[in-house]
């Protein structure tokens, strides 16, 4: 071991036997190639579970709205503030013949912004904020019309720390019951300070379920990120923290993982850059900033909530939550919080949204400090999506269809059980067998 690992070392021993519903075996890797799998996927997990899709900040007063086109065509919807302060979310088509109701400039693209009432653009029918109908055009030319109960369908939506969500099912449980009392310690975190959003969305040619688990284990670093650690790889391998300095847990779908990482830079003189450090890029030095944040934490933060960092990793870098199915909140010891959701499309495609939120900056060394964060975390998520596609195209041959997952990847042999046991109840409860 080098200085740096011995330094972060826990001796902690092996994880996978503390859950041993998860099993040791080697996986099978079909449900990434299926079609098949792809829409017992789509009915048992997408159309049933709670599914993240955008921040309360989106929806900041009564008449805000904004509208999601959910890959894939699972979803078109609509997602209000109502007149009672509530979020409000209802598919966007019309009662009348279809139409999609919501958009501005293009119809597969998406919109927000504020309004009292929706317009239909095909013959002027109206709706309220919660979607049902107000008005419709020469109304007494219809039959039997029975306006009062027309609307939008209406979906499940509900709001938990700022985050909203939705549900295609007909009866989901209460969000906070389908979260349980581990994710619900995030409403702790003061989200709403952080309102500087940087997004960035990608199409990637690779099952949804292959990006999670790229980023769900760090025993691949030293390879597909040598260039932020070393191109020598016997070097770079030595750089990363060792195998037992990261924290894992699971609770019902959920999961959590503990990460270290490089401790913070001391504080420094207002104006002056600080003392050089052996190694580190002038530009990082010149920002105070990288790929774990900046050293200068914001003070609106306050003292981190005391859930954060489970494990009492010695070097804590970021926590990251797993909100199953496809939602992941990152949340960095440095004062900011990513977002990452991951959207099927296709057996073999998935759209991938990065969110990376910052309490806003006040001149412009803060502002270069984000952007230099920004730019690395999105250098670091395409060399993963890179892999991706070349593990999606390798699995396609069908060459092998078993794979050997190590201790350290403990939570992609629970997600992926997670995935096949979520179809495999939905389908029991509706009868069918397979
Ligand atoms: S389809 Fe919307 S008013 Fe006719
Ligand atoms: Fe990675």
């Amino acid at each position: 071991m080098t200085e740096i690992q011995e330094r972060l070392a826990t001796g902690r021993g092996k994880w996978t036997p503390e859950f041993p519903e998860l099993g040791t075996e080697p996986v099978n890797y079909d449900d990434c190639t299926s079609p098949e799998f792809f829409q017992r996927e789509r009915e048992g997990v997408f159309r049933q579970a709670w599914l993240y899709v955008g921040r309360s900040e989106l929806l900041p007063r009564k008449g805000s709205y904004f509208t999601r086109e959910l890959p894939g065509k699972l979803a078109s919807i609509v997602i209000t503030r109502g007149l009672d302060g509530k979020p409000n979310a209802f598919h966007n088509v019309c009662a009348h013949r279809g139409n999609k109701v919501v958009w501005q400039e293009h119809p597969q693209e998406e919109s927000g912004g504020f309004c009292r009432e929706f317009h239909c653009k095909y013959h002027g029918w109206r709706y309220g904020l919660e979607g049902k109908v107000s008005h419709v055009t020469n109304e007494s030319e219809f039959f039997d019309l029975p306006k009062d109960t027309l609307r939008m369908p209406k979906l499940a939506c509900e709001e938990f720390a700022g985050f909203i969500f939705v549900s295609l099912a007909e009866n989901p449980p209460p969000l906070r019951d389908f979260l349980g009392d581990r994710i619900g310690e995030l409403e702790q975190y003061p989200f709403e300070k952080l309102t500087q959003r940087y997004g960035f969305r990608a199409h990637i040619k690779g099952n949804w379920k292959l990006a999670v688990d790229s980023v769900s284990e760090w025993y691949h670093p030293p390879y597909v990120h040598a260039r932020f650690l070393d191109k020598d790889i016997s070097k770079a391998e030595k750089l990363v923290p060792p195998i037992d300095s990261y924290h894992y847990d699971l609770f019902g779908p959920h999961m959590i993982t503990s990460v270290p990482g490089p401790p913070q830079l001391p504080p420094r003189k207002p104006g002056e850059l600080g003392p050089a450090v052996k190694d580190q890029k002038w530009v990082y030095r010149l920002f105070r900033a990288g790929l774990f944040g900046p050293d200068d934490t914001p003070p609106e933060i306050g003292p981190l909530p005391e859930f954060l960092n489970p494990g009492g990793i010695r070097s804590w870098s970021n926590d990251q939550f797993w909100l199953f199915p496809n939602l992941y909140v990152q949340i960095w010891g440095r004062g900011f919080y990513i977002t990452y959701t991951y959207w099927p499309e296709s057996v073999n495609t998935h759209m991938y949204d990065i969110d990376i939120y910052f309490v806003p900056p006040k001149n412009a060394q803060e502002r270069l400090a984000q952007e230099l964060i920004v730019d690395s975390t999105i250098e670091f998520a395409m060399q993963d999506v890179n892999t991706i596609e070349a593990t999606q195209s390798g699995l396609e041959t069908g060459a092998n269809r078993q794979f050997h997952l190590s201790d350290q990847e403990l939570l992609i042999r629970a997600f992926h059980k997670t995935n096949r046991d979520a179809v495999a109840a939905y389908e029991a409860e509706k009868g069918e067998v397979r």
